[in-house]
């Protein structure tokens, strides 16, 4: 039946009689000067009064890299999301552009037989992010694209740093993120996202950055990042789930804590970050609220691989309406105050916003 702000078609040349007949209702019995409901009563006032929207400028779309040729190959615990060959990914990222997604983020699955303790194929200009950065850019200039620095796809125990006695060790690690960014920025990408958590990282790619000719290369720093359960899946895709020793607490935020998300994003910023994030997002709403009031920067949250998983799980498994929670947890992230989302659900959300246009 078409339904046309709110009431069925068919209705609006209904006979009234029978209605007119009945009796009157009884007055109110509340005496109420405001009534909240009344801008809710239809679809024209709703829209009239709302104060969010999501628009497909606010979405960035995480894809997953793997070695081969014209290979989609579904990832279990992420319910519609592929690791693709470099192939695909020009693909998608055609798809992304014609939905008008304005950034795309690229994360490896790489061969445990090119993983070792440092982490080295990071450095590698012919490694899969590079080759999607230079295949992606060679037919679609203009759109963003974003590649993360931190060596966890690429160490053999799944850390994001280097290790020696047990420890990560910073200002070791740091020297390699550096040239991991120049890497990534002599293969023509446009965003550096360090998503490491060492300290001084910023500074550092920064300057490297800057020395090497690329003043224009934007930084989007991880700069509340917190140790999570929800980054699971994820790891389940770049294939470091298994391999992981112990866990990130070291390095990653402490999830009771908020105010110190209020300094290492203060740092970030002095040290040159274009854009801060925070993440994961659901679980973090007030951060990215106290982010945004704190500082009014360009302000991104990553809708972490859990959190799609848990929404596109039930969704399969029809215990919620997937397609309704999907938009509701988008909106909810711009009501929060950010200004962008990464999110598998990027294409998804993309095209239900273009048909309901
Ligand atoms: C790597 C990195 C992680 C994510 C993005 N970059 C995982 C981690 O820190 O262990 C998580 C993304 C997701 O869960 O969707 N440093």
């Amino acid at each position: 039946m078409a339904i046309k702000f709110g009431r069925p078609i068919e209705m609006r040349d209904a006979p009234r009689r029978q209605t007119e007949r009945q009796a009157p209702l009884a007055s109110p019995s509340l005496d109420l000067a405001v009534r909240l409901r009344r801008n809710r009563k239809s679809e024209w006032a709703r829209r009239l009064v709302r104060e969010n929207v999501l628009t497909t400028d606010d979405l960035i779309w995480p894809m997953f890299v793997v070695d081969g040729h014209n290979v989609r190959t579904p990832v279990a615990s992420m319910p519609g999301v592929d690791r693709l060959t470099v192939d695909q990914i020009v693909r998608d990222a055609e798809r992304a552009a014609r939905l008008d997604i304005p950034c795309i983020a690229l994360f490896p699955f790489t061969e445990p037989s090119l993983r070792d303790e440092q982490g080295s194929e990071a450095l590698n200009p012919e490694n899969l992010v590079c080759q999607s950065v230079r295949a992606i850019k060679k037919e679609f200039p203009d759109i963003g694209v974003l590649c993360d620095v931190a060596l966890d796809p690429f160490t053999s125990h799944g850390h994001d740093g280097l290790i020696a006695d047990g420890r990560i060790l910073n200002d070791e690690t740091v020297a390699v993120l550096v040239k991991q960014a120049l890497t990534q920025a002599e293969a023509g990408c446009d965003v550096i996202a360090p998503s490491d958590m060492m300290d001084g990282r910023v500074a550092a790619i920064r300057e490297a950055l800057d020395d090497n000719g690329f003043a224009d290369v934007q930084i989007m720093s991880y700069a509340a990042k917190y140790a999570s359960a929800f980054y699971g899946p994820f790891r389940d895709a770049i294939g470091s789930a298994k391999t992981l020793t112990g866990d990130k607490r070291t390095y990653q935020m402490d999830s009771a804590n908020s105010d110190e998300a209020l300094r290492e994003v203060e740092l970030d910023i002095a040290e040159g970050a274009d854009m801060i994030m925070v993440k994961p997002g659901m679980p973090y709403l007030d951060i990215v609220r106290r982010v945004k009031d704190t500082f009014a920067m360009p302000t991104f949250v990553y809708q972490v691989s859990g959190e799609y998983a848990m929404i596109a799980g039930a969704g399969a498994n029809g215990w919620i309406d997937g397609e309704r929670a999907m938009m509701e947890s988008l909106i909810g992230f711009k009501r929060a105050g950010a200004d962008g989302i990464l999110t598998y659900f990027a294409p998804k959300a993309a095209e239900k916003i273009k048909a309901e246009r």
